[in-house]
């Protein structure tokens, strides 16, 4: 199955990521981890991005479309995926579709998590990663153990650096500018599916789940 999940920043795209995908078998790959992954590891590609990212802007698409064809061609992709944070805007959603016919394939379903601007900005507030395994908790809704520390691996959290709140505020704008118009897009298509994303985590992945799982008898 190959899903797209769009929503602001602080949606809860990365943390549903992790159970959608777990939960179909696909695989799961985010922009933004994998700019991030770039950065902290110095690369050109990295040094790049973070221009961008610590403004909150989008990195240009001729470099965030680079890494997503040469992510989409590994092997773990070719049995199914969901892309969180890619497409970000109408050209990037084109790159996409012509790069899953030249794979003979297509999108099954564009999944967007529905919260209003207030939430987002009290998710993101409170928002903690852990620096080696990537999962995300939150110090009022989802904290772990013991402070700063993470329940899955021990590993130390951070906070992001775009997470400060006017950068939040910059990503709000972009994201309604450029990405919110993907939305009647994709309706268009036929492939848009929203769901209500407040409340407890384990329910929006269960709603999530729900409105997926009746196209899996129609993979191809
Ligand atoms: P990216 O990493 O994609 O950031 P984003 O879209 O701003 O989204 P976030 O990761 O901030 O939020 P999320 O929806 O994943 O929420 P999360 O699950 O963490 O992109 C970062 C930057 O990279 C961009 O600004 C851009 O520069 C660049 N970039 C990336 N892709 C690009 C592209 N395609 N083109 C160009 N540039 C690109 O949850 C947030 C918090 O809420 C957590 O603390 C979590 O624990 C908590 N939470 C989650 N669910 C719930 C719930 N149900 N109830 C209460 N709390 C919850
Ligand atoms: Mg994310
Ligand atoms: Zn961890």
């Amino acid at each position: 199955m190959r899903i797209v999940l769009v929503g602001p920043p602080g949606a809860g795209k990365g943390t549903q990521a992790q159970f959608i995908t777990s939960n179909l078998a696909i695989a799961n790959i985010s922009t933004g981890d994998l700019f991030r992954a770039n950065v902290s590891q110095g690369t050109p590609l990295g040094i790049e991005a973070k221009k961008y990212m610590d403004s909150g802007d989008l990195v240009p698409d001729e470099v965030t479309i680079k890494m997503v064809r040469e992510r989409l061609a590994e092997d773990d992709a070719r049995d199914g995926f969901l892309l969180d944070g890619f497409p970000r805007n109408v050209p990037q959603a084109e790159v996409l579709g012509a790069m899953l016919d030249e794979l003979g394939t297509r999108l099954h379903a564009v999944l967007e998590l529905v919260v209003d601007d207030d939430e987002v900005v009290r998710r993101l507030a409170g928002r903690r990663t852990c620096r080696t395994c990537g999962t995300v908790w939150h110090v009022d809704f989802d904290p772990p153990t013991r402070d700063g520390v993470c329940d899955r691996c021990g590993g130390e959290l951070f906070q992001r650096d775009d997470d400060r709140e006017e950068t939040v505020r910059h990503r709000l704008e972009v994201y309604n500018d450029q990405t919110a118009p993907l939305i009647a897009y994709y309706a268009d298509l036929g492939l848009l599916i929203g769901i209500d994303a407040t409340g407890p985590v384990e329910d929006v992945t269960e709603r999530a789940i729900a409105a997926l799982r009746p196209l899996n008898h129609d993979w191809s």
